[in-house]
């Protein structure tokens, strides 16, 4: 579904993402672990392409998208959770859900109703500011609009990150749920632990480039992941 290939990016003069090569097959969950500050967020930003591409190739289904505008990625069916959420925190829940449902045209209410069918705290409070929720109803909240945009892969950025250990558990539910919609997730974690449990496969990225890749049930028993991202 997704291929990326020989990749680089970064910032003005200073080089992030070192000949990044990887790739998502449909249905999959395929998760991408690495330290803080290791490129994570910007390979997750090239590929939603709200981030430029200084070169490499970014294929979505058998079209070549590196250069291609966010909102027409949209469109193809890549949604992207960002990190931190980014939710509009002065707008009712159910404007920010609208919102992920900008880019097409048409009904919004069939979806509206199939998000809040997935979240029940989130129909409960669908008028109130969305800055009014918790943590987690947030993330729950950034996860809907990105569903709103019916994306058949989802790029989750770090959505366990701040979220009391309860809540981490029902995000990862949440996430394994959504595989067995027929969705395909490419999920980047801090949580390494969490992430290799739901994944199907998994990618080590250090310092811009991968060094690991492999099953998540091989990476979790791989002495260099248990020393360095799960603490074992
Ligand atoms: N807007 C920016 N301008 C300059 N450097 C940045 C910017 N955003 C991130 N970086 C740098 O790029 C590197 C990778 O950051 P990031 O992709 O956020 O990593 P991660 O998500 O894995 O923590 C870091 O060294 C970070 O300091
Ligand atoms: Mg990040």
């Amino acid at each position: 579904m997704l291929t990326v290939e020989a990749l680089h990016s970064g910032y003005g003069r200073i080089a992030v993402l070192h000949d990044v090569s990887f790739a998502v097959a449909a249905g999959e969950i395929v998760t991408l672990i690495g330290s803080n500050g290791a490129g994570k967020t910007t390979l997750m930003r090239t590929i939603s392409g709200v981030h430029p591409v200084s070169r490499g190739a970014v294929t979505f289904e058998g079209v070549t998208i590196a250069r291609e505008a966010p909102h027409l990625r949209v469109r193809r069916g890549i949604a992207q959770v960002p990190e931190g959420r980014q939710i509009f925190g002065p707008l009712s829940v159910e404007d920010n859900l609208r919102l992920g449902a900008w880019t097409r045209n048409g009904e919004t209410k069939h979806d509206l109703a199939r998000v809040y069918d997935a979240f029940p705290a989130l129909a409960e409070k669908r008028a109130l500011p969305a800055g009014a929720l918790s943590g987690g109803q947030q993330q729950m909240l950034a996860i809907g609009r990105a569903l709103m945009a019916k994306p058949k892969l989802l790029l989750l950025d770090e959505p366990s990150m701040g979220l009391a250990p309860i809540l981490v558990e029902q995000i990862f539910t949440t996430i394994a749920d959504l595989k067995r919609t027929g969705l395909t997730v490419l999920l980047v974690e801090q949580n390494a632990y969490a992430a290799l449990a739901i994944a199907d496969r998994a990618y080590v990225l250090e310092t811009g480039r991968i060094v690991l890749a492999g099953p998540a049930r091989e990476l979790r028993e791989d002495e260099r992941v248990r020393g360095a991202y799960l603490g074992l």
